[in-house]
């Protein structure tokens, strides 16, 4: 053990020295209450000490102690369903010991280690090991199968010894390799590190989020990065809650990053009562949340979303689809420039470190769909919220992060205005990944590729004509541009708007918004026809059908999609009806 002094102490950074042997980002005991801090830069055993919990009270010449080992997070089955502060503190359980504010230098274990759990081992004695090879399997949750992995870091390559299936807890040994190492139900992965994998693979398949304006028109690939950039109350955290709710993750990381204490609340109130449509069970059976609001400390903030990122690739390497939320990363990035600020670091552009970039680009790198060291197939999948201060997309982190992310749902003031939810703005969002996902749309509905160029092309078409009726008013407009208005105002009411607090369309499947999407594109193509024949567009505008159209969003539940072949017959039959009309008119 290494010890050292306090020479100076700046908030959430503290000096000290005489630490020297130590290494780089090692783990501190900082003064007499033993607060955790990391070791962030060395020089000739003076350091600087990021310290993950409030220093109100300490005082220059108290020890400092090395634990000679990095920031780690211990992993391992009971993650599930917990709510961890940035440096993996179990709220609950330090709520139920000390009340609501957290203690400086309170500890507790991450994991139960009272609870047993029942592993049945799918290795035998003498097999050959090498890291991440599963060696059992523990269920964790009704719907979790947690694999328990050789830890990455393991040098034997033998086992002499597996114990029979039982009951066991996280720190009782279940196996033993010919080095006499001992491995356990839990282990340890620093947090700045990421896990190994054996390859990173493409990403062709679509994260579903239930959300149509997401799934059809940006999708975010299994594996895949998204940004939703937006100002205050634009929709960033219904957004978030939204994909944690519905999306078809096995495993969801929410980390509430420097935002207010009672929007975690309302996660934590929320989520237990919600069911996974795909499992039937509790949503908080394959959630962890980690929580950091705006009053916590700012450290244990920066080091929140590695800690996030880090049970998200543990999970994957057991083969799972996992999907991470942080809202927001400026707040991280705010808590970064904070620090950078204490350390006295030359600043970059609005007061950023000047590694604001690298350090972006080293968290969005880690998602990824990727061969697993068990060699099965699993990804991560990053969403991060950026709030940009006055709504204003060309500041530092925003930009940045659209360099690094290949999805951008741009949320727009206008729209949320407008009460247009979710405020997803179609002529500024984009997503690279809808190449690589149209051979899966293809195999599910073949129309996906078509309606969704027709549709964003008709919105564009319709920006246009929005500029010229406000300057000459829509009368001067020739009828088929008129009916693209009509159209464009279908797509926004039918199909982009959804409701979070609507029972029905809280969330939408696959195949029903493609649906939609194409009743609305044959009634556009039904409607023009008839209009070059010569029927007046106001009669095709008061077609009954259209508003059934409209409604289709909130009136046909996802387990009942027949119901929309009656509407599209109704459709064909107004049409057909209108046309003859047309025609008797004709022949008069
Ligand atoms: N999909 C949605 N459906 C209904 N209302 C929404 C939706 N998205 C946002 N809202 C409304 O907008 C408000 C602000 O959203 P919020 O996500 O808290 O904004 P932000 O996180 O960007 O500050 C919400 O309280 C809600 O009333
Ligand atoms: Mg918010």
């Amino acid at each position: 053990m290494i010890e050292g002094r306090i020479t100076r102490i700046s908030g959430p950074i503290v000096y000290a020295e005489g630490l020297d042997g130590c290494g780089l980002y090692d783990v501190v005991d900082v003064g007499n209450s033993k607060l955790i801090g990391e070791i962030i830069r060395l020089q000739e055993g003076a350091a600087v000490i990021q310290v993950y919990e409030d220093t109100t009270g300490m005082t220059i010449g108290e020890k400092v102690v090395s634990r000679l080992r990095p920031l780690a997070l211990c992993l391992g089955p009971g993650l599930i369903g917990k709510i961890y502060d940035g440096i993996q503190r179990p709220l609950e359980n330090m709520y139920e010991e000390t009340g609501a504010f957290l203690l400086s230098g309170q500890r507790s274990a991450p994991l139960d280690e009272q609870k047993k759990f029942h592993f049945v081992p799918s290795l035998e004695q003498n097999d050959e090991i090498s890291s991440g090879v599963v060696l059992g399997t523990v269920q964790e949750t009704e719907s979790i199968i947690h694999k328990i992995m050789v830890p990455p870091l393991t040098r034997g390559k033998k086992l002499t010894k597996i114990f029979p299936e039982g009951d066991y807890t996280i720190n009782d040994t279940i196996a033993e390799t010919e080095l006499g190492e001992k491995l356990q139900l839990s282990q340890y992965w620093p947090v700045r590190v990421p896990r190994p994998y054996v390859e990173k693979l493409s990403v062709s398949e679509p994260l579903m989020t239930g959300q149509r304006v997401i799934d059809v028109f940006f999708p975010l690939s299994k594996g895949g990065t998204a940004a939703i950039p937006g100002g205050f109350g634009t929709g960033k955290t219904m957004t978030q809650h939204a994909i944690a709710k519905w999306c078809d993750a096995d495993v969801i990381v929410y980390i509430g990053c420097g935002e207010r204490g009672n929007e975690m609340t309302d996660v934590l109130s929320e989520f237990p009562t919600l069911i996974d449509p795909r499992t039937g069970r509790s949503l908080m059976e394959r959630t962890i949340l980690i929580a950091n609001t705006s009053n916590m400390p700012v450290a244990a903030r920066e080091v929140s979303l590695y800690s996030g990122i880090t049970l998200a690739e543990y999970y994957r390497d057991m083969g799972m689809a996992v999907a991470i939320m942080a809202d927001s990363t400026s707040r991280w990035a705010e808590a970064l420039r904070e620090l950078s600020g204490r350390m006295e670091e030359m600043p970059a552009e609005e007061g950023f470190p000047a590694y604001l970039p690298t350090r972006l680009a080293e968290f969005y790198e880690r998602a990824g769909r990727v061969t697993t060291l068990c060699s099965k197939e699993g990804s991560v999948s990053i969403i991060g919220a950026v709030s940009p201060p006055g709504g204003d997309f060309s500041e530092p982190v925003t930009q940045h992060t659209k360099r690094f992310t290949r999805c951008f749902w741009a949320l727009d003031r206008e729209l949320a205005n407008a009460r247009h939810y979710p405020a997803i703005g179609w002529i500024e969002s984009y997503s690279e990944y809808a190449a690589e996902v149209e051979e899966w749309w293809n195999r599910l509905d073949p129309r996906w590729a078509e309606v969704r160029l027709q549709a964003l092309d008709l919105l564009k078409r319709e920006q246009r004509l929005l500029q010229i009726v406000r300057l000459i008013g829509p009368d001067a407009l020739p009828a088929t541009d008129r009916l693209i208005l009509i159209v464009a105002e279908m797509i926004k009411n039918g199909f982009l708007q959804q409701s979070a607090f609507d029972d029905i369309d809280v969330y939408s499947v696959p195949e029903k918004q493609i649906m939609i999407l194409s009743l609305i594109m044959q009634f556009y193509i039904g409607a023009l026809d008839i209009i070059k024949k010569g029927v007046s567009l106001s009669k095709v505008s008061l077609l009954p059908v259209r508003e059934e159209i409209i409604r289709i969003k909130t009136s046909v539940p996802n387990d009942n999609l027949e119901q929309i072949a009656v509407v599209a017959k109704h459709l064909a039959e107004q049409f057909d009806s209108l046309e003859q009309q047309y025609r008797k008119v004709d022949v008069r």
